[in-house]
């Protein structure tokens, strides 16, 4: 097991690119899932070469027609892409170019080498956990890591696909959502039987979660264990998890509070988003002292030039850390999944009050949305979809209460629009953990691995997990 995890950080932030570095140099290199359906298709109307050969690599031809039928000169090209919605039927294409969207960055990231790479699938984004962890699967993932939720059901997921099996879950444990996926005619279980058993390693914040999570896993799936957990600290980016008091951190938030009741479990401990130096070699030897396995660290290689976050983004972030003004606040209502998230103050971003208020509520790419069985008046049930950050009337409409909408913007535009795809009328929206504020910033993702795990030992990596036959598409 590596001692380093380049963390996953949606929506491209951990894009392939940075992810096939921190790989070929040791490092455990994670993509995320966030936003896969969306930027993947984009990519290839872009006519991006690299990702439409390994599109065409999908061992599904009906899948790969569909996804380069977005190509320039495809049926498809100007075409909006689908989002999820609760018919099966008209559902399933989204399903499907989530599918293939992941299996490309995936297979990406391992272009070139022989090192391990995982992929962050966010629990929250319920509706495409399934579909991640297939295509993720198809291109030979070695690792999953989930966060944002508690990933009880990940080991069953992950075994049904391998058999092929049709996979219902009503609901996604903690997410409130009906999840479901038919691979029967897929021919899964032939595709995955010569792809490596995956890790698994939840990403949670207290004792209790891990506990609940390992007896679970136990008595349910045979025994599974988590290859490792990895306990994030809520100074880290990204959302973290609520506050024990729903009010503000405090000290029985903090990760002493809990790290040495999980280590007592016997399951490997990865630590992230508590960093005496922003993620250095001395906070690896601290944590490895106090017994973790390694860390993951996330914020340094956000502002890295291989991280997919746009650069005059991370460039005014930079700078503002270089000049001490650098600020990162938790904000408890901005996410429409209902968790705290680290918001860097930016002009120009959803960060200013009078930005997020004059943006427009829709719901139009729709990853956050949780599914809700409603009554019609005959009395028979049907499900739909909501967000709390879509227009108003059609959130309470649908069953939905007014006070979750109050406070929540659209992180779906705005985390894409960070990334650097274009939407008009929207703004981006820069998150980082309380590491980001610790200096120097270095700013190529091999001198962040190499500071953590020495030039000698990075270099020793790259060598061993290099690979002796040239590939047939270029990185
Ligand atoms: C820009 C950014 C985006 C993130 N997005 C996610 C995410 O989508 N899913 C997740 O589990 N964690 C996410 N995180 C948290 C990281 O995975 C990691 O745990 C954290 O960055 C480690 O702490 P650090 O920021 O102090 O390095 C994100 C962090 C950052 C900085």
């Amino acid at each position: 097991m590596p001692e380093l995890i380049q963390a996953g950080m949606g929506a491209y932030i951990s894009c392939s690119r940075l992810a096939n570095v921190t790989a070929r140099l040791g490092a455990l290199g994670v993509v995320s899932s966030v936003g896969l359906r969306h930027i993947i298709p984009e990519q290839i109307r872009s006519g991006d070469e690299v990702a439409i050969s390994l599109a065409r690599t999908f061992p599904i031809a009906r899948y790969v027609e569909e996804l380069l039928s977005y190509a320039p000169g495809g049926s498809r090209h100007k075409r909006a892409i689908p989002i999820d919605v609760p018919d099966p039927i008209k559902g399933a294409f989204a399903k499907r170019l989530s599918v293939i969207s992941a299996y490309v960055e995936v297979a990406r990231a391992k272009l070139g080498h022989r090192g391990f790479v995982g992929i962050n699938v966010m629990w929250k984004c319920s509706l495409t956990v399934l579909p991640s962890i297939y295509g993720a699967l198809l291109a030979g993932v070695d690792a999953f890591l989930c966060g944002a939720g508690v990933p009880m059901e990940l080991p069953d997921i992950v075994g049904r696909i391998r058999r092929g099996q049709r996979l219902d879950y009503e609901p996604l444990t903690g997410t409130g959502t009906h999840v479901h996926m038919d691979i029967s005619e897929d021919g899964a279980e032939n595709l995955l039987r010569d792809t490596p058993e995956p890790s698994l390693l939840p990403i949670l914040s207290n004792f209790a979660f891990c506990k609940r999570l390992l007896d679970t896993w136990q008595k349910r799936y045979e025994g599974a264990t988590p290859t490792a957990f990895v306990l994030e600290n809520h100074a880290a980016g990204g959302h973290n998890a609520q506050p024990r008091d729903k009010v503000a951190f405090g000290e029985s938030d903090d990760i002493d509070a809990y790290f040495d009741k999980v280590m007592e479990l016997g399951v490997p401990v990865y630590v992230a988003g508590a960093f005496a130096e922003g993620g250095s070699r001395n906070d690896l030897l601290y944590w490895q002292g106090r017994g973790a396995q390694g860390i993951q660290v996330g914020s340094r290689f956000a502002l890295t030039d291989e991280s997919g976050m746009r650069s005059d983004l991370r460039d005014r972030a930079v700078e503002a850390q270089a000049e001490g003004t650098l600020e990162i606040r938790t904000d408890p209502r901005l996410s429409p999944t209902g968790f705290p998230f680290k918001v860097v103050s930016m002009k120009g971003t959803l960060s200013e009050p009078e930005i997020q208020a004059s943006q427009r509520r829709a719901c139009d790419l729709g990853y956050l949305l949780q599914s809700k069985r409603i009554q019609r008046p005959d009395g028979t049930e049907h499900e739909v979809y909501l967000c709390p950050a879509m227009p108003i009337h059609t959130y309470l409409a649908n069953g939905g209460a007014i006070e979750d909408t109050e406070g929540r913007a659209c992180l779906c535009n705005a985390l894409l629009v960070t990334a650097g795809f274009e939407k008009e009328g929207r703004v981006p929206l820069v998150t980082l953990g309380e590491s980001a504020a610790v200096g120097p910033v270095k700013r190529s993702a091999r001198e962040v691995v190499e500071d953590i795990l020495t030039p000698e030992r990075a270099a020793d990596n790259e060598r061993r997990l290099a690979l002796r036959e040239p590939i047939p598409v270029a990185s």
